[in-house]
C-alpha cells in the first residue's frame, strides 16, 4: 500500500506502570482497566488512535497485566453465551474492541521509567515515526488529540510534543517545555524539563501524554541518564535529541483528564456519564443531592 512518507502507523502504549495511586484497585487489576463509566481507560486511547488512523497498537505491559491483553482478545465463551441470549447490541460491543485491532505486546521486565518503556518498543517500531500515549490522559476532541498531532507532524516533519497550559500550582507534575511560538498553538521547542519545582518551570506548557516521536529518539534514550530515581525519562531524551534536530510541541484542543490521579478519575467518569443520556439526567439529580 502506498503511503503518506509522514503517516503513522503505530502507537505504543506504555502500561507497565504499578499503579500505586490506586491500590487497593489496583493490587490485581492493572490501572488502565479501571472504567470510565463502562470502558476501560485504555481503550479510550486505543480508539482515540484508531480514529486518528492508526492501525496498529504496541502495549508495553509488565506483571499482573493480563487483564489488558485478554480485554482486546476475542472473548469467545462470552460471544457465544451473548448470541445464544440474542443480545446483539452487547456482541457487537464487545466484538468491536476485539475486532478494530492488531495489538502487540512487548514486556517491560523492571519499572524504569517511561523511557525505557519507549525503547521496549523499538524492535516493534522499527525505522519509522510513531505516535506514544499515555493513557492515563484521556482526551475528548473532535478531531482526535493525535489527529491534531499528525497534521502537525505532516508539516513540520519532525517530532511533536502534546502540550496544555497548567496552572502554577500543578506544574510540577508535569514535563514542562520552553518554546518559541511558530503560529497559535505550535511552538518550537528550545528546551525541556521533568516535574520541575514550580519556580524553575520555563513555562506553563505541560507535555500531556501524547508524542509523536522519529525513529532516532530510541538512540537519544540509549545516551540518556538514569534520574535520581533510578528511571530513564522520555522528557531527557527529548532533551537529548533536541542537540541533534528540532522538536515541535502544539497546543491541544479539547479536554483532557488526568485520570491517573483520583480527583482526575472521578471527574471522568462524571464527564463521560454526563454524554450518555441514559445516565445525564439521573446522575445530575443525584449529585444535586450530594452534600
Ligand atoms: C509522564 C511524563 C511527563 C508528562 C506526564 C503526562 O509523567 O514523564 O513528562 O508530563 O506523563 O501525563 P507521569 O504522569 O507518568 O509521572
Amino acid at each position: 500500500m502506498l503511503r503518506m512518507p509522514f503517516s503513522i502507523r503505530k502507537a505504543v502504549f506504555p502500561a507497565a506502570g504499578l499503579g500505586i495511586r490506586f491500590l487497593p484497585a489496583t493490587k490485581a487489576q492493572p490501572k488502565e482497566m479501571l472504567p470510565l463509566v463502562d470502558k476501560p481507560i485504555i481503550q479510550y486511547g486505543v480508539e482515540e488512535a484508531i480514529a486518528s488512523g492508526v492501525e496498529n497498537m504496541i502495549i508495553v505491559t509488565g506483571r499482573g497485566k493480563n487483564a489488558i491483553e485478554d480485554h482486546f482478545d476475542v472473548a469467545f465463551e462470552l460471544e457465544a453465551f451473548l448470541t445464544a441470549r440474542g443480545k446483539a447490541e452487547l456482541l457487537a460491543e464487545i466484538r468491536k474492541v476485539s475486532d478494530l485491532i492488531n495489538v502487540a505486546y512487548v514486556r517491560q521486565g523492571e519499572p524504569r521509567g517511561l523511557g525505557h518503556a519507549v525503547l521496549m518498543a523499538e524492535p516493534l517500531v522499527g525505522d519509522e515515526s510513531f505516535a506514544v500515549i499515555l493513557a492515563d490522559d484521556v482526551i475528548d476532541a473532535t478531531p482526535p488529540a493525535l489527529a491534531q498531532m499528525i497534521k502537525v507532524h505532516e508539516e513540520v516533519e519532525g517530532p511533536v510534543i502534546l502540550v496544555e497550559r497548567v496552572r502554577p500550582e500543578d506544574i510540577s507534575n508535569y514535563g514542562v517545555i520552553a518554546a518559541d511560538p511558530i503560529r497559535p498553538g505550535v511552538y518550537r521547542v528550545t528546551d525541556m524539563v521533568e516535574k520541575p519545582p514550580r519556580e524553575q518551570a520555563p513555562s506553563n506548557l505541560a507535555i500531556i501524554g501524547r508524542y509523536i516521536l522519529t525513529p532516532d529518539i530510541f538512540g537519544a534514550l540509549r545516551a540518556t541518564r538514569e534520574d535520581h530515581s533510578g528511571e530513564i525519562q522520555l522528557t531527557n531524551g527529548l532533551k537529548h535529541l533536541l542537540k541533534d534536530r528540532p522538536v515541535y510541541a502544539c497546543e491541544v484542543t479539547g479536554v483532557r483528564h488526568d485520570t491517573g490521579n483520583k480527583l482526575g478519575f472521578l471527574k471522568a467518569v462524571v464527564y463521560f456519564a454526563m454524554q450518555r443520556p441514559e445516565l445525564a439526567g439521573p446522575l445530575r439529580e443525584y449529585l444535586k443531592t450530594v452534600t
